[in-house]
């Protein structure tokens, strides 16, 4: 048993922030961000939020599929900004489309999200009775970013991609999952924590805080590890894959991946000029883009890899 990817769709935030706005907040240069990151612009969010960005992207994908909202077994959302600890988003997401048979929960695993809950709707098709499932990326990363911190505002923007992922018997699908609990804090968003009923001390708002270098070495290693192994567990070779579609979080990683795996980096497609980092979304968003562009051809051979928050990361190897 294998799965396919056959609808995409994405919806990105509406409200356009280049480099030179946010040098009129911070202390900053399109140069600096531009020539460190790749990053040129961004789009934020400004009424839509997760839930209502992933549903616009869901609704995309189901077109896309030519699938009905009804045909849909099960709904993971991966998101680390959801708009409430409960209903979960995914919930949210099945009300705003109509999709009265399926089940619904979140997956929390910052920007390997994504892959980390198309492995997990594998995982249900295997099991069993799951036929079609909508695997969303989706993050509001600007509601939990310090305006006033350049070393982190500058990275992020807000968006959705979602894909629609049906059983097959031929084709092929695998990954890998790994995580390192023990480093979290090296990039960390806490929730409002701190109220005191007794005290009466206000709870303290969370907001994004990450070790730059340490995300920035930790990336660079353990993606290329990954992937390695996980080519070599299936038995392909680095020349039969078409694209290696990784986590947008910042051009520097994606060039030093692609140089430690030996591989050109017409291989690494990339979108984050125009995006910024979009954690959980940034995958299915090129997939998305890639997917309606005409770059996709099936058959082709993907590697999709993701790290982040916990720390986590993970790649999936799949045919288009
Ligand atoms: N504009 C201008 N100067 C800045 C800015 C800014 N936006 N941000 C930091 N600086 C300054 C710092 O204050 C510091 O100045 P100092 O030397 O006077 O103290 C100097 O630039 C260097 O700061 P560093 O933090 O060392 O900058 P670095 O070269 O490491 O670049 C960056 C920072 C781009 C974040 C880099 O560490 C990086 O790419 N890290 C990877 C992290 C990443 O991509 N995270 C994405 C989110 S996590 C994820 O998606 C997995």
């Amino acid at each position: 048993m294998t799965m396919k990817i056959i609808g995409t769709g994405s919806c990105c935030g509406d409200h356009l922030v280049t480099n030179q706005d946010l040098a009129q907040i911070v202390e900053t240069s399109d140069e600096w961000i531009s020539s460190r990151t790749g990053i040129r612009s961004r789009r934020l969010t400004t009424g839509l939020g997760t839930s209502g960005m992933a549903a616009k992207a869901a609704e995309r994908a189901l077109k896309d599929g030519n699938v009905h909202p009804e045909e849909l077994d099960l709904i993971l959302l991966a998101t680390s900004t959801p708009e409430n600890h409960f209903p979960n988003g995914a919930c949210e997401v099945q009300a705003a489309i109509g999709a009265v048979n399926a089940a619904a929960f979140d997956i929390s695993a910052a920007c390997t999200g994504f892959v980390f809950a198309l492995q997990t709707a594998y995982g249900f098709m295997a099991a069993g009775g799951y036929k079609k499932i909508l695997v969303i990326g989706a993050d509001d990363l600007s509601k939990v970013t310090d305006w006033t911190d350049r070393k982190t505002c500058i990275l992020f923007g807000d968006g959705a991609g979602a894909v629609v992922v049906e059983k097959e018997e031929k084709g092929m699908f695998s990954g890998v999952m790994k995580a390192d609990g023990s480093r979290g804090q090296v990039l960390s968003c806490r929730a409002r924590s701190g109220g005191n009923f007794l005290t009466g001390k206000k709870p303290e708002i969370g907001y994004i805080y990450m070790d730059g270098q340490e995300v920035f070495k930790f990336a660079v290693k353990k993606v290329p590890e990954c992937v390695e192994q996980l080519l070599k567990e299936q038995d392909v070779q680095k020349e039969d894959i078409r694209y290696y579609i990784l986590h947008q979080a910042n051009e520097r990683i994606i060039d030093s991946v692609a140089k430690r795996l030996k591989e050109p980096i017409e291989k690494f497609p990339m979108d984050i000029q125009d995006h910024g980092n979009t954690s959980a979304a940034s995958i299915p968003i090129l997939l998305d883009e890639m997917n309606r562009e005409g770059r996709l051809t099936r058959g082709d051979k993907l590697i999709l890899a993701g790290f982040g928050g916990g720390l986590t990361w993970g790649a999936a190897l799949m045919e288009w």
